[in-house]
């Protein structure tokens, strides 16, 4: 029994050497900004101690001021564990790497990391007007963003898809406007966008009262978390003015618009409704910045709005730009006499930038250049690197999405400095993910999408460039994600990943290559790629349609290949995408003609889309056909169905 005993502890021992695992600094997400790894290791678990405050202001004198907040010193030694920070932000930090370090190991590597951030904000923004996410939901998120030391999370509170906050003042905001029949996003929109009352039967929706904001204020502090509110300000405005229609704009008769989805620039009303809302939106949100929105307004209703008109003339405004730039910089007046900044989407340049605003560029990078050169503050989120509402992997395998293509290594290889003027660099405040909720119906898929490219966010707001390296990030971020996982999130299964369009990743070989193409009708001029030798480069496209190698038609395709000497023709053919959102479709039918003398053409072959009508996939079908002819033009001409054509090469073999 005793030797039985004895065998099964050994076992067990064996076991356990096999277990042990040494944990180190390889493994902390995001990478730290020095490591020095030193010798011997120490068991796990042993109390860490704060020390010596005033040292480490003195070494970390020279960092910026808001990287001195954040900073800490962490050593392991054989003496034991010291966290050495100026702020509680910093211990925390310190405190979230060791365990990262430290987790499902029993040993830990010596090393002294001396980290600090690259950025002041490091950002997700959550939209839960399309899809409403619950106070537990934002707090789970919170402990996720705590983790990767995000420190922003901006809530996109108000939408045309509904309100989600509570305001005392304006009790329809909740009672009606934040409720619509149409559990989805797409449901609403097809059935005519209606709102409903709280408590009616089939009426979707939900909104945060402000004991849920405030908790979620409080628990998000407690991380090093600051919640930025966003109240959409004139447009995406619809569920206000359906609850309160005052607000929207007049027909020139003085009746009420017939469309509305901007508030009325030109109505007092307007202005004390948006101050009253955000005197008890700055009650619950203690954060520095208050987000105004201020994108994509139609102004369609102002040039013929009477009250608009009259406040033109009035404040010699020249243009709804303009107007709207009025309405910007009469909220931000009010929010700095509240000791508030005013935050908004890079529209808020167009007609004259308030003079304290801070731009988040979303359109592309040039807002940000833009407000950065002009000495206003600014915060990167553009579209292409930081749109977690895009697809992350090929389509054919994903959830439906808005379109576009952001794998994980796209939004790793993102620097908000990429195209800032030097001297304009130290306005750039960092960088932010967004993720907009249209597409998006379940919490689960929230995770999906978020997790784990949030956690690029991280690695580029927080370290510096010249450490940033994409083989170790992807090695932690899947560790990052099991994780996550076994808390019961739903992250993307990087293990997974199908990746990008295999034929996009080297060039490929046939007789047009590098031969000339002529246009009977002119491609699109936003997606030119690479003009005339687009089609015949021998470079097929990616996922993406705006990679740059699709080239997009709003007519017919309809081209010559001149292979510059008659040939033995035997198969033409090219590849067309279909994304229905973004109304990329395919061609109705393609006829291919060949001809000696580039007078005379021949029909040699035709053939026609069999997608069914209905299908609303991602697709990427070929159209070709094998023939059998000689000839030095070949015409490829593909009929338009409706919307934009997106074509990559003509194949001729
Ligand atoms: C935005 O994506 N409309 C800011
Ligand atoms: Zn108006």
């Amino acid at each position: 029994m005793k030797r039985l005993l004895l065998s099964v502890s050994l076992l067990a021992a064996c076991w356990m050497a096999a277990l042990a695992e040494t944990g180190g600094p390889d493994r902390i997400l995001p990478r730290p900004a020095q490591i020095e790894v030193t010798s011997g290791r120490i068991a796990c678990g042993q109390p860490e101690v704060r020390i010596g405050q005033r040292a480490f202001r003195k070494a970390t004198a020279s960092l910026p001021a808001f990287a001195q907040k954040e900073a800490y010193r962490l050593t392991v030694s054989r003496k034991g564990i010291s966290i050495e920070a100026n702020t509680p932000a910093g211990a925390f930090y310190a405190r979230q790497s060791l365990a990262q370090m430290a987790r499902g190991c029993d040993s830990l590597q010596c090393c002294t990391l001396f980290d600090y951030p690259r950025f002041a904000y490091r950002g997700v923004m959550l939209d839960i007007s399309r899809h409403f996410r619950d106070k537990d939901f934002i707090l789970k998120q919170l402990d996720a963003m705590a983790e990767v030391r995000l420190n922003r999370l901006h809530l996109h509170l108000t939408d045309a898809a509904g309100w989600r906050i509570e305001i005392k003042a304006y009790p329809r905001l909740t009672g009606y406007a934040a409720w619509r029949k149409g559990a989805t996003w797409k449901q609403w929109t097809a059935s005519g966008r209606q709102y409903a009352e709280q408590g009616e039967e089939n009426a979707y929706g939900g909104y945060l009262t402000q004991e849920d904001a405030r908790e979620i204020v409080a628990y998000a502090a407690e991380r090093n978390i600051t919640v930025i509110p966003e109240i959409e300000m004139p447009g995406h405005s619809a569920e206000v003015i359906a609850a309160y229609p005052e607000l929207g704009c007049l027909a020139p008769d003085g009746s009420p618009a017939r469309t509305q989805g901007d508030l009325c620039p030109g109505n007092e009303q307007t202005f004390q409704f948006l101050e009253n809302v955000l005197l008890e939106i700055m009650d619950i949100f203690p954060s520095e910045y208050i987000h105004v929105g201020g994108d994509e307004a139609g102004k369609r209703n102002w040039p013929d709005c009477p009250r608009c008109q009259a406040r033109m003339a009035e404040e010699g405004l020249n243009s709804p730009e303009e107007l709207q730039s009025y309405l910007i910089a009469r909220i931000e007046r009010f929010l700095g006499a509240h000791g508030r900044k005013l935050l908004g989407w890079d529209e808020i340049l167009e007609g004259g930038l308030a003079p304290n605003a801070t731009v988040m560029s979303w359109r592309g990078t040039e807002g940000g250049i833009q407000a950065a050169t002009m000495g206003h503050d600014a915060v990167m989120t553009p579209g292409e690197w930081c749109y977690l509402d895009k697809y992350q992997d090929a389509q054919f395998k994903e959830p439906e999405a808005i379109g576009g293509y952001l794998p994980l290594e796209k939004a790793y290889a993102y620097d908000p400095l990429d195209g800032i003027p030097a001297d304009a660099a130290a306005h750039i405040l960092g960088v932010q993910g967004n993720l907009w909720h249209e597409y998006i119906p379940t919490t689960e898929h929230t995770e999906y999408m978020l997790w784990p490219r949030a956690f690029a966010i991280a690695e580029i707001g927080w370290t510096p460039a010249a450490c940033k390296d994409w083989p170790s990030f992807h090695e932690r971020v899947l560790r990052q994600a099991d994780y996550l996982a076994g808390k019961g999130y739903h992250p993307f299964d990087l293990r997974n990943e199908f990746g990008e369009r295999k034929v996009s990743l080297a060039p490929v070989r046939h007789l047009a290559c590098g031969k000339h193409v002529s246009y009977a009708l002119p491609w699109n001029e936003k997606y030119p790629a690479s003009g005339a030798a687009t089609l015949t480069d021998g470079i097929m496209g990616s996922w993406s349609y705006s990679d740059g190698r699709w080239q997009g038609f709003l007519s017919d395709v309809d081209v010559t290949v001149d292979l510059g000497a008659v040939e033995d023709i035997h198969y033409v053919g090219a590849t067309f995408m279909m994304q229905p959102p973004p109304q990329i479709f395919l061609p109705k039918q393609v006829e291919i003609f060949v001809s000696e003398d580039g007078v005379h053409f021949e029909k040699v072959g035709e053939v026609w889309n069999e997608v069914p009508v209905a299908d609303r996939s991602v697709l990427y079908p070929l159209f070709g056909t094998s023939i059998n002819a000689r000839g030095r033009y070949v015409r490829y001409h593909a009929t338009r169905n409706h919307a934009w054509l997106f074509v990559d090469e003509i194949v001729v073999n």
